[in-house]
């Protein structure tokens, strides 16, 4: 009954309208159809094209207060997180595959791990070929340095960074060696090497070292760089000499991460991983040193 009334209010009304209200009301209902179908059909494209997509993510990179309204979380498994981690790189090179991580820990965080690691310091060591002794092979690696495991910091600051460098590559935190601490003086240097062990020279290997991520701790002014000299197939005509500062370097930059690959997918050592680090020119450097091999570490 009552529905009744109102139609006929409505009905009674409109026919009071005369030719102008009727006019006005098309126009109105004409915009408000073509308006809501160009927003929709925008939302639309918005949700299908990637390309659209896109340019509100790259902008995401200078706009860092945005970030997490922009992405859309799934559910994760029971091993993952319900966050986003976000965790920018640049690719250095394919030939090594080498990630570069701007701001990978907080310079406060470096300068924890430097006082800590200052106190256990001792002259670097080297994995030993065969007919090397620590004679003939004095001057190749003039470090000190010492290795930590995350366990033994009390602070949480080298747990901290080992999630995160196993967020980063995920490869399992069991599969890494205890950091490896290192501070290079003016003068100090690593000659070319590999951190992948050749079986031909150092026999057969159970387990292998598969990448390496190298925090550094300190800014240097000057020298102090990790060099590939073979990036990209360069110099490899036989006539390095491994210890020219040459190829792909890498300035050090407190808080920065540098991460490269030993091997290639398939598990043979890739040749162009083969890496050094400059002398030191002016002030000190400070880098920690993680090494990833393909088998879980048992410390
Ligand atoms: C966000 O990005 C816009 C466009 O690039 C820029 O104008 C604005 O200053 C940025 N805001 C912040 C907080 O960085
Ligand atoms: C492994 O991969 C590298 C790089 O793709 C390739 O050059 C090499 O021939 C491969 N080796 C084997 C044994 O498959």
């Amino acid at each position: 009954m009552k529905t009744k009334t109102v139609k006929g209010n409505w009905c009674r009304r409109t026919t009071n309208f005369g030719f102008p209200s009727v006019f006005l009301i098309c126009i109105f209902f004409f915009l408000a159809g073509f308006f809501g179908s160009a927003l929709f059909s925008h939302s639309q494209e918005r949700e299908d094209d990637p390309r659209l997509m896109r340019r509100p993510r790259a902008m995401l990179l200078e706009n860092s207060t945005e970030e997490e309204t922009e992405y859309r979380l799934l559910q994760a498994g029971e091993s993952g997180d319900d966050s986003i981690t976000l965790i920018p790189f640049q690719v250095l090179s394919w030939f090594p595959r080498a990630l570069y991580f701007p701001n990978f820990a907080s310079a406060e965080q470096c300068e924890r791990v430097i006082e800590m690691a200052r106190r256990g310091l001792k002259p670097s060591t080297l994995a030993l070929r065969k007919g090397e002794t620590e004679e003939n092979t004095k001057g190749i690696r003039t470090s000190s340095g010492v290795f930590m495991s995350a366990a033994e910091d009390k602070t949480g600051t080298l747990d901290f960074i080992e999630e995160k460098i196993a967020k980063a590559t995920q490869i399992p935190r069991t599969h890494g060696e205890a950091f490896n601490i290192l501070r290079y003086e003016v003068g100090q240097k690593y000659n070319s090497h590999y951190d992948a062990f050749h079986p031909s020279e150092y026999g057969p290997q159970n387990s292998q070292r598969m990448a390496s991520f190298l925090l550094y701790l300190s800014d240097v002014p000057e020298g102090g760089e990790t060099m590939f000299p073979f990036e990209n197939g360069l110099n490899m005509d036989g006539s390095y000499d491994y210890e020219g500062c040459i190829g792909l370097r890498v300035k050090p930059r407190k808080g920065d991460g540098l991460l490269f690959h030993s091997l290639f997918p398939n598990g043979t050592i890739d040749p162009t991983s083969l890496h050094g680090s400059c002398p030191v020119i002016e002030g000190e450097k400070w880098v920690a040193t993680k090494w990833i091999r393909n088998q879980v570490q048992d410390d």
